[in-house]
């Protein structure tokens, strides 16, 4: 083997060390000390962190599943990962009384009460996930594990909620034909808590008129489902793609500003932790300080 082949192996095996599993992985967030709380309990979000160590086999079977619960859920749900190898980590792996690996805990936020809002009584729930090493279980899992601020609607609340008051918040309706709300629009109404307030009302053959007739976008033979901004001034039929918690929350973002979620100012400051452009929130908003400084200057 030549001397620079020989070099380059060894240069990829030191980086197969000391690598975490998703560094490159967009969905999960490699954390360690210095941007744990930001990422993990910095939130109302509920979130799940595997601790793992890269040499271990059930951790390396783990993997993809835990790839792929993430990609299914990290709209709802934010997902983590610290890798207990590495020194700098093995104080957060000893806080949590990591003894095997993996051990994938969730942490979930306490109910936000909005009129008496205090962020510190904000005291997650830690609970240790005991079920199958594979995506579904895992999904299913934290799908239990979200806040719900959704409220569901009857006939009568559903016309109080389309008139806006004075003082009042804005809206956000989900109008379907199904009997379980979809988790995408429950991850929404924390990105948006305390902005807009969000409802899910049941459509059926009986009342489907009787919608209608109340909000005047719709005609009888409107697709389900739909989304609707109400305000004070206007009720706002949304046009895209109802799946995509992103196009949603554009929409969204076009009137009001998130607290959280990727059209926020957390979002863009967890997005540059993600990779690696900045170690935690002090130091993104540092940073930004600082080209805000050079860019006066120019
Ligand atoms: C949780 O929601 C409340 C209400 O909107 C908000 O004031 C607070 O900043 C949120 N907490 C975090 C950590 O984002």
């Amino acid at each position: 083997m030549k001397l620079n082949s020989l070099l380059i192996s060894l240069v990829s095996i030191a980086s197969l060390v000391t690598a975490g599993f998703y560094d490159n992985t967009k969905s999960i967030y490699e954390v360690n000390p210095s941007n744990f709380d930001d990422v993990v309990l910095k939130t109302n979000h509920t979130t799940v962190v595997e601790f793992y160590a890269p040499w271990c086999k059930y951790c390396i079977l783990m993997k993809g599943h835990y790839k792929r619960a993430a990609r299914v859920a990290s709209d709802y749900a934010t997902f983590a990962a610290v890798n207990c190898d590495k020194d700098e980590n093995k104080p957060l792996c000893a806080k949590y009384h990591i003894e095997g690996f993996p051990t994938v805990i969730s942490f979930r936020p306490p109910k936000v009460n909005l009129d008496d809002y205090d962020e510190k009584k904000m005291k997650h729930a830690a609970e240790v996930y005991r079920g199958k090493r594979e995506a579904k279980p895992l999904v299913e899992f934290l799908q239990g594990r979200i806040k719900n601020y959704v409220k569901r609607l009857n006939s009568l609340k559903l016309e109080k909620f389309l008139r806006v008051q004075d003082g009042q918040r804005d809206r956000v309706l989900l109008l379907t034909n199904k009997n379980s709300l979809s988790p995408v629009f429950k991850g929404l109404a924390i990105d948006y808590l305390g902005v807009y307030d969000f409802a899910y009302f049941h459509v059926n053959d009986d009342n489907r008129v009787l919608v209608s007739s109340k909000i005047n976008v719709l005609d009888d033979n409107f697709d389900l489902p739909r989304i609707v901004l109400v305000t004070k001034d206007a009720i706002v039929l949304f046009h895209g793609d109802v799946k995509s918690k992103s196009s949603i929350s554009e929409f969204l973002s076009g009137y009001k500003q998130p607290v959280e979620g990727e059209f926020s100012v957390k979002g863009k400051a967890l997005k540059a932790i993600n990779s690696g452009r900045a170690k935690n929130f002090r130091d993104y908003f540092k940073k930004q300080k600082k080209q805000q400084l050079v860019k006066d200057e120019l």
